[in-house]
């Protein structure tokens, strides 16, 4: 048996972290076996990862390093978590994934999208998620959703400018382009329980199709 592998993208202030969290609840009441976690992070190598590429101070960062330590933490994540869970059955929500990096590092740091997705072909050989929810928001929308919000981090990809996550967004539409089968946009501008239930039901039509 072989369980589900669903993630969530968007730009920053998108919600999707909140809906996420939402959604595991509605699907384990629903009767699924479900597990939630996030890039990169989500295991004690990937969040120890995490914190150099996220630390506000590594200003000298260059954007190849970014991409790969973005691939690497994945990769570990995926063996060490990922695989194991859909061996299991179970239905994963991954908070971000591979197009986080095609739209981040490849499109908005003008690393290329296609070498991007190269560099993440070594780390993932193949495995690409079932179904991926687009959470879309207005970029100035989401960073003022971020400042509203006091109880998250800020971490050095908040701090870049509203052309990069400008950026960013109009990545996202290229990928929605690009993967139509895989990759469902969502309005982040509706209310928390409108999303929620766009979210739920777009989950729950892939699921019973399969
Ligand atoms: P988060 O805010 O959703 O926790 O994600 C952390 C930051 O890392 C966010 O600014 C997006 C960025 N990111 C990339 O740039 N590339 C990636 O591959 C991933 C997974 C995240």
């Amino acid at each position: 048996m072989s369980g589900f592998f669903i993630t969530f993208e968007g730009g920053e202030g998108a919600g999707k972290t909140t809906i996420l969290t939402a959604i595991k609840d509605k699907l384990i009441e629903a009767g699924y076996d479900v597990l939630t976690t996030r890039e990169p992070g989500g295991i004690e190598i990937a969040e120890k990862i995490r914190a150099i590429i996220l630390d506000p101070s590594h200003t000298k960062m260059d954007a190849r390093t970014e991409a790969l330590l973005y691939a690497a933490a994945r990769r570990q994540h995926l063996v060490e978590k990922v695989i194991p869970a859909l061996a299991e059955g179970k239905i994963i929500l991954c908070d971000r994934f591979i197009d986080s990096s095609l739209a981040y590092q490849g499109y908005a740091r003008g690393l290329g999208v296609d070498e991007v997705y190269q560099i993440n072909q070594f780390a993932i050989e193949g495995k690409m998620p079932d179904l991926t929810l687009y959470f879309d928001i207005n970029p100035k929308e989401g960073l003022r959703r971020i400042i509203a919000n006091k109880e998250r981090e800020q971490n050095r990809l908040d701090l870049e400018n509203i052309q990069f996550h400008d950026q960013v967004h109009d990545a996202y539409q290229q990928l929605l382009t690009k993967f139509p089968d895989r990759i469902q946009r969502v309005d982040a501008k509706l209310s928390i329980p409108e999303v929620k239930n766009i979210v739920y039901q777009h989950i729950t039509r892939f699921l019973k199709e399969q």
